[in-house]
């Protein structure tokens, strides 16, 4: 077999980038190690930025997403109990939109119009400092896809960043001392917005997937077992975090997932290695504090669909050239405002008495502040450029 960009892994990077392509008529292969069912079974984050929601539009990919998708103006900040709402809408004129990336996952496969290879074992790259090609095991039998370049979007764990020599891969990482525990529910979201709230006793999070289902979190120790928490546990700890109005208003019911998900940042550079490619979370980890994984990874693939577009159908090289540095650039502001917000929210060992009373003047100094709360509406709805 033969393509013009075999795309390893069909998260929601690989397959925007194989939209994208599709639509300007260049060829591309997926390859991904799981099934379609697997891939769609996974539960994520939420929160599209603007950039996403135009790149579902060219992806022609988005009449769900504007049809069931919820448009958000602003968030809630809630310190000890006191509350902040930081409205995007008249801060910096933009909003969000609340979609499950699940949604996002289903709608790209769906509008895909040539095949996909999934369940495929032992992936693996080759040469693609020459003349690239991917092998892999499917039904028993080998395969091997010749191509002109190879996008690596197989995730954190993929098998595309640990094909690159380790002398040409510098990566920065900060790992976290918890997780956030999550619960997916069938009863409507307790507010209209998503609640962030720092509590001495940890962060916790109040988000939704629609009218009448909603995702919660709470912080809690990185190796902690989902299993040592029943539903009512996890509500009564959601509760103690939040302010007496808001948790009196929770609706609970039986959880129909609940899992805990390390927090980490992270960054490999560079993100091209000859006629190799890494985007999305293959490139980089945010924690999930500022929702930014999902619209990153998008971000990313929006620059490698117009590099390679710009290479097959006008013959340039400048995109291919730039694309490391253009995306690394928005990449490390992400990471910065990821972490920034995971400083404000969380409880950390080492905080300390004068750590807590830091991160109470930064909340005082948000609520205080147009300036500072520009700041963040900015940063959350996702920055221009
Ligand atoms: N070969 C082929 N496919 C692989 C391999 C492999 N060796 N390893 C992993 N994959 C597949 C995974 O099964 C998955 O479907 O690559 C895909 C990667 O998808 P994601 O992990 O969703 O990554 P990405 O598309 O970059 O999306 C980023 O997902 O993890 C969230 O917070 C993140 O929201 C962000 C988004
Ligand atoms: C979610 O809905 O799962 C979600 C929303 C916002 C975040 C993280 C996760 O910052």
């Amino acid at each position: 077999m033969r393509t013009h960009v075999a795309i390893i892994g069909a998260g929601p990077a690989g397959l925007m980038l194989a939209r994208l392509l599709e639509l300007a008529g260049v060829d591309a292969i997926i390859i991904e190690r799981r099934s379609p069912d697997y891939v769609l079974g996974r539960i994520r984050a939420g929160v599209l930025e603007q950039g996403t929601v135009e790149l579902m539009d060219r992806a022609q990919a988005a009449e769900r997403m504007h049809r069931e998708g919820h448009i958000h103006h602003g968030v809630e900040l809630s310190f000890d109990g006191d509350r902040q709402r930081i409205d995007f809408s008249a801060l910096v004129g933009r909003h969000v939109v609340v979609y499950g990336q699940t949604e996002v996952t289903r709608d790209l496969m769906a509008a895909r119009q040539l095949a996909s290879i999934y369940d495929a074992e032992d992936v693996e790259l080759h040469d693609f400092d020459g003349k690239p090609y991917v092998t892999y095991r499917k039904d028993g039998a080998s395969h091997r896809i010749d191509c002109d370049f190879i996008a690596g979007c197989d995730g954190y764990h993929g098998v595309s960043r640990r094909s690159v020599p380790q002398s040409a891969l510098t990566t920065f990482e900060r790992v976290y001392p918890f997780g956030w525990l999550g619960i997916l529910v069938d009863k409507p979201p307790v507010a209209e917005e998503l609640i962030y709230a720092h509590h001495s006793r940890g962060f916790a999070l109040c988000s939704q997937r629609s009218l009448t289902r909603s995702r919660y979190y709470v912080q809690v120790p990185a190796d902690e077992d989902p299993g040592a928490w029943s539903d009512d546990r996890f509500w009564d700890e959601l509760r103690s975090r939040l302010n007496p109005e808001t948790a009196e208003a929770l609706q609970t019911g039986p959880s129909i997932e609940k899992s805990v998900a390390p927090l980490r940042s992270f960054v490999a550079e560079p993100l091209r290695f000859g006629r190799l490619f890494l985007a999305g979370d293959a490139a980089h980890i945010v924690p999930p504090t500022g929702a930014k994984g999902l619209n990153l990874a998008m971000s990313d693939v929006a620059v490698l669909a117009d590099a390679l577009i710009e290479h097959f159908i006008e013959g340039s090289q400048a995109g291919i050239d730039g694309y490391s540095a253009k995306v690394l650039n928005r990449i490390w502001k992400a990471e910065r405002f990821s972490w920034w917000m995971t400083n404000l929210l969380h409880t950390f060992p080492d905080t300390g008495a004068f750590g807590r009373r830091i991160q109470r003047a930064e909340f005082d100094y948000l609520a205080s502040s147009v300036a500072a709360q520009q700041s963040l509406a900015e940063n959350y709805v996702g920055l221009l450029g």
